[in-house]
């Protein structure tokens, strides 16, 4: 019997709808190898990767900014809410005591190629602060040619003063959160940011020289319908961002610290509206001009990110997308991850702990894991097919012996036409794209050989 596109679409949904990674690392944090771990080893690898491409490629450093002045519901990040702004001070030269103790590991000045300001809300910070925070970060470093700094900003608190500081720090790249524009869905999820909030912080962001504006919308959130999404991705076009996420919403209630539980799980719109919701807004930004990168994200031909992906050079990682790899990423601020390339550690979240720590000139790590050859491996496809939608295994650099296991376990999504499997290599097709989660999932040893225990990931569609 004839079946519509729409109806093979929704079963294909019911049956790959389950819980998984995001996979901005691999291994996932919750198989990092605790055990195994030290702040040692930790610190070793950190060098051993500066030594190697400090010179070559530059690093890059992530700035977790924590605090916000009121809790949008939905919210997964790590935040504190606040309306006391003393915290910034005292908050910024923990910061800035950190990055010496990471400088003291250093054999010579670091460059850096990428420093992103991320949160919790960047401009919740003063200009001034913001400005005290960059220079004390660049006093003790290069800045690589072609470096690039980017911030995260909230459309109800950036000033035209916040974007002219950090223009004349030398950002030159900001996202926006956005979420949703109908008013409905900014209540539930206890956000109420008018259009012309974020029309007014784009205009001015051009209007410094900002040469890309990024914006943030997600699908799948309380009380969204597919006209909603639609809403607002006709708005966006309007001030045709230059970079776009479209986040699937992640709901994870169990969380600590997030406001998830405000609203009922009956709320959400079902899976199958959800998948409706992306397919229709993906459609819609194909429509006006916008390039699909890698999962979840959008970009205009003019944009870097779009030439990145097309000279092959995508990268991912705790920060998202990224057209400037680098092996090292120095994560500073409470609850950030760095990143060597051949380990992960990740800050303690608490505030307080965070500063004491660092006042007693200790890392403030608290977990991470150490990279063994094979998670190396893994790691690489698992990049490959988030960054370009296929892999291959044709050199010795990137064979498994678990290879055979793994096209195995992708036989039924090759039947299904999610992936083309050849003798060394696959592609995800078109219509597997929305899967790319779940062929990761495959690709994922780790997760293969214990399952986890307790919730632990959103679901992958
Ligand atoms: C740190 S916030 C953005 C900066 C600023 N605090 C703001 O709200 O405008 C980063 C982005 O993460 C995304 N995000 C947060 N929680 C999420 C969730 N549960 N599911 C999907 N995306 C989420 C939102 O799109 C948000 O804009
Ligand atoms: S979405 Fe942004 S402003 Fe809202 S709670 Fe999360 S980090 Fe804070």
């Amino acid at each position: 019997m004839y079946k519509s596109i729409n109806h093979i679409m929704c079963s294909l949904v019911q049956k790959y709808n389950i819980p998984g990674p995001r996979y901005t690392s691999y291994p996932t944090v919750p198989y990092w190898d605790l055990n195994s771990f030290s702040g040692k080893k930790w610190q070793e690898s950190v060098q051993h990767s500066f030594n190697a491409t400090n010179s070559k490629e530059g690093i890059s450093v992530y700035i977790h900014l924590p605090f916000c002045e009121s809790m949008c519901t939905f919210c997964g990040c790590h935040k504190r809410i606040t309306k006391r702004h003393d915290v910034e001070l005292p908050y910024l030269k923990s910061i800035l005591k950190e990055w010496k103790l990471y400088r003291d590991l250093f054999s010579e000045k670091p460059i850096i190629k990428e420093l992103h300001l991320g949160g919790g809300t960047p401009t919740f910070f003063s200009p001034e602060n913001l400005k005290f925070l960059i220079e004390g970060i660049f006093r003790f470093a290069e800045r690589a040619e072609e470096a690039e700094l980017s911030f995260e900003g909230h459309p109800n608190n950036t000033t035209y003063e916040h974007l002219q500081a950090l223009y004349e720090l030398g950002f030159r790249r900001v996202s926006y959160g956005v979420q949703d524009y109908n008013e409905t869905v900014q209540k539930a999820i206890h956000r109420v940011q008018p259009f012309e909030n974020v029309k007014k912080v784009s205009d001015w962001a051009r209007e410094i020289g900002y040469t890309s504006v990024g914006h943030d919308i997600i699908f799948g959130l309380p009380h969204q319908t597919l006209a909603h999404v639609e809403e607002t991705i006709l708005k966006t076009k309007e001030l045709k961002p230059d970079r776009l996420a479209f986040y699937s919403y992640a709901h994870v209630p169990w969380m600590k610290g997030n406001g998830q539980r405000g609203y009922k799980d009956s709320d959400l719109p079902s899976a199958d509206v959800k998948r409706r919701q992306y397919e229709k807004g993906k459609a819609l930004l194909l429509d006006v001009g916008y390039h699909e990168i890698g999962m979840d994200h959008f970009a205009l031909a003019s944009d870097s990110l779009y030439e990145s992906m097309k000279a092959g050079k995508l990268h991912r990682n705790f920060m998202g997308y990224t057209d400037s790899k680098t092996s090292l990423m120095v994560g500073l601020g409470a609850s950030s991850i760095g990143d060597s390339w051949y380990g992960f550690a990740q800050n303690v979240k608490s505030i307080e702990e965070y500063q004491h720590l660092i006042e007693n000139d200790i890392i403030p790590i608290f977990r991470g894991h150490i990279l063994t050859e094979e998670d190396q491996i893994v790691r690489r496809h698992i990049l490959n097919l988030m960054c370009s939608f296929e892999t291959s295994w044709n050199t010795h650099r990137l064979y498994l012996p678990e290879l055979e296991s793994i096209l195995d376990r992708l036989t039924e999504m090759e039947a299904d036409g999610l992936v083309e499997i050849k003798t060394r290599s696959l592609k995800i097709t078109e219509k597997g794209r929305p899967f790319v989660r779940n062929i990761c999932m495959a690709f994922d040893l780790k997760l293969q050989r214990k399952a986890p225990e307790t919730k632990l990931f959103s679901m992958t569609i």
